[in-house]
């Protein structure tokens, strides 16, 4: 192996910079020369690369984001996007891909390995949905972002008795939801993976109040059925019965924006250097996840076709410390 290419694909996360320094530094120290694809899949079918060395990606580390851009790739997921991607890695002489990204991403991943590409799949996103990696990068960074909004918003709540509604992100996963709810002490925890009663929950905030609570926070994942503006409007349709007044708050993009953490520029850093050593031994066709602390690798082809388990315990634990 010759030459790599490293590229960073959906949602950004916090971290995705110092996964692609650690991947070029430890290839160029190995010998390897490394391109960089702007803007993920649909930068790869376009043929944007750009030569990276050491100096290239200095002073990238601390950023978040991602300084080699993203894309979310519909051509990608066709045959014809596939040629194209092909033919563009044969072009440039690419003999191994990194492609750092989240769910999404490693489909796309696994469609090119299945056609001969020697690719290695780097777990990041903040949604901490992928299997074999807890957590992907940038989950921890955006879990303390959501956090120190929660505990704003509990500070203001408190000063006059209010309900607030908190939606964070996870279009499918209630993750950050459900963490960021036991570590910020939520009264309630709304999640995608959980039918919630919305009656029920309405109920639950009454009974923090009669139980000497001066406020009540409601965590809610943007991919449950009572996110946010379905809360506010079963609130708003049923104010005079319910009694009482939600207030909503969506932290959206917020929670992917801001320096990644040390645990998030750790983690990126082992698995960058590790999609870079897996390549040269030929270790390929796999997905690298920081796993109790460790690089684990798992066949691409189990990564896409299963779905990281719900801790029901925990969450059945957020209930019970909510009194
Ligand atoms: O990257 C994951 C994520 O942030 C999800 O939590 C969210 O549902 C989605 O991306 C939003 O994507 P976009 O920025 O493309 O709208």
């Amino acid at each position: 192996m010759k030459r790599i290419a490293v590229l960073t694909s959906g949602g950004d996360a916090p971290g995705m910079n110092a996964a692609v320094r650690a991947v070029v530094r430890s290839a160029t120290a190995a010998g390897l020369e490394v391109l960089g694809v702007r803007d993920g899949f649909a930068g790869l079918i376009g043929g944007q690369l750009v030569r990276l060395g050491p100096r290239e990606v200095g002073g990238i580390i601390e950023r978040g984001g991602t300084f080699l851009g993203t894309s979310r790739c519909e051509d990608l997921k066709t045959s014809a996007g596939q040629d194209a991607a092909l033919g563009q890695l044969r072009a440039a002489a690419i003999d191994g891909l990194v492609v750092i990204g989240g769910n999404g991403s490693q489909k796309g991943s696994w469609s090119l390995a299945q056609r001969g590409v020697q690719l290695v799949g780097v777990a990041s996103t903040i949604d901490n949905d992928v299997f074999g990696a807890e957590p992907s990068i940038g989950a921890t960074t955006a879990l303390d972002t959501a956090l120190e909004a929660i505990d704003r918003l509990r500070v203001t709540a408190s000063a006059h008795r209010r309900a607030f509604v908190v939606e964070v992100m996870g279009r499918d996963s209630g993750y950050l939801a459900l963490m960021a709810g036991i570590a910020g002490g939520a009264e309630a925890i709304v999640l995608p993976e959980e039918p919630t009663d919305v009656e029920q929950l309405a109920g639950e905030i009454r009974r923090s109040y009669a139980r000497g609570k001066s406020h009540a926070i409601v965590v809610v994942a943007e991919g449950a059925r009572y996110n946010a503006e379905g809360c506010a409007r079963y609130f708003r349709e049923h104010a005079a019965r319910l009694g009482f007044e939600l207030r909503i708050t969506r932290l959206g993009h917020i929670q992917r924006g801001g320096a990644p953490c040390a645990f998030d520029r750790l983690i990126a850093t082992r698995l960058g250097a590790a999609a870079s050593d897996c390549l040269r031994r030929g270790e390929v066709g796999i997905l690298l996840g920081s796993m109790q602390g460790a690089v684990a690798a798992t066949p691409l082809a189990t990564v896409t076709r299963s779905t990281k388990t719900f801790d029901t315990q925990l969450y059945r634990l957020a209930h019970t410390l909510a009194e």
